[in-house]
């Protein structure tokens, strides 16, 4: 079992927030300043609510890692609050390697990355350099949009069992097997998060980002075995995002209640 730091403190910041939500902080503007001020401004307003801050290409590209996200960052550790860079790694090693460094130098405590690229001169150059710096690494096993089963939904040939799998049963059993900090399943698909919590006996924890705009609904997902949602543009592009994130985490803990 995986006790790396992150897992540690989202889990604390989940317990003392009482908050199961990981923000999308995905904010999109043409003026880089304009864009740092208003996603430093819903940061601090939502903070209360939220366990953890997700980081995309929409702030990464316009404000710069070592710059305007690199202050995002920094802002969100005062908060105490951990910050995952959704970049999704998927390169050989040694490139793999270098992406992973510059996002946990600049402070992320935890990376996204893509089973497809395999363990071997893929995978295995980010897994242990986050063991080195003690850091995370969240693992994509069934990503929320339609043209998913395309790919994570594939019939595959096991090539270590000889079998007929789908691509997400394999890549679940990879993420325990490597000692993978959570998994990507979308809310939009609660039977995949059912089986996939199934493979991993609730060893990973389950993030399921697809809730409101892309159509999942936290109570499906909760009950078959999500532990983090991720919620972004539901939350940003609201009248009021304290009002609409106090909403979702109420709805969660109505849930979670049950
Ligand atoms: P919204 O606005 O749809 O934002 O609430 C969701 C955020 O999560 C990312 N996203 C995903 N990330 N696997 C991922 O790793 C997924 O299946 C997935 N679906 C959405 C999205 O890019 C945005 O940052």
């Amino acid at each position: 079992m995986v006790n790396r730091s992150f897992r540690q403190s989202i889990e604390e910041a989940k317990k003392e927030r009482g908050s199961n939500i990981v923000l999308a902080l995905d904010y999109t503007n043409q003026d880089p300043r304009e864009l740092f001020l208003e996603s430093e401004e819903t940061l601090k307003a939502v903070s209360p609510y939220i366990c953890a801050v997700k980081f995309n290409r929409q702030l990464v590209l316009p404000l710069g890692l070592y710059s305007g996200v690199k202050k995002l960052v920094d802002f969100t550790r005062t908060l105490r609050l951990p910050s995952i860079m959704d970049c999704k790694i998927n390169d050989i090693g040694n490139t793999n390697h270098e992406i992973a460094n510059h996002y946990y130098k600049a402070g992320f405590d935890a990376v996204t990355a893509n089973p497809f690229v395999g363990w071997e001169g893929g995978l295995d150059a980010v897994f242990h350099l986050a063991e080195e710096l003690d850091k995370g690494v969240i693992l994509l096993v069934y990503m929320s949009h339609r043209g998913a089963v395309e790919g994570y939904g594939q019939r595959v040939m096991d090539p270590r069992t000889d079998r007929e799998r789908l691509q997400y049963q394999v890549f679940a059993e990879d993420a325990l097997k490597w000692g993978a900090d959570g998994v990507v399943v979308g809310a939009t698909y609660p039977e995949i998060v059912l089986e996939v919590n199934e493979i991993v006996k609730g060893k990973v924890p389950i993030y399921s980002p697809g809730i409101g705009v892309q159509g999942g609904k936290i109570e499906s997902a909760l009950k078959r075995g999500t532990e983090y949602l991720i919620i972004g543009r539901s939350i940003l592009h609201s009248k009021d995002p304290v009002k609409s994130v106090k909403a979702f985490k109420g709805i969660a803990d109505r849930c979670l209640e049950k």
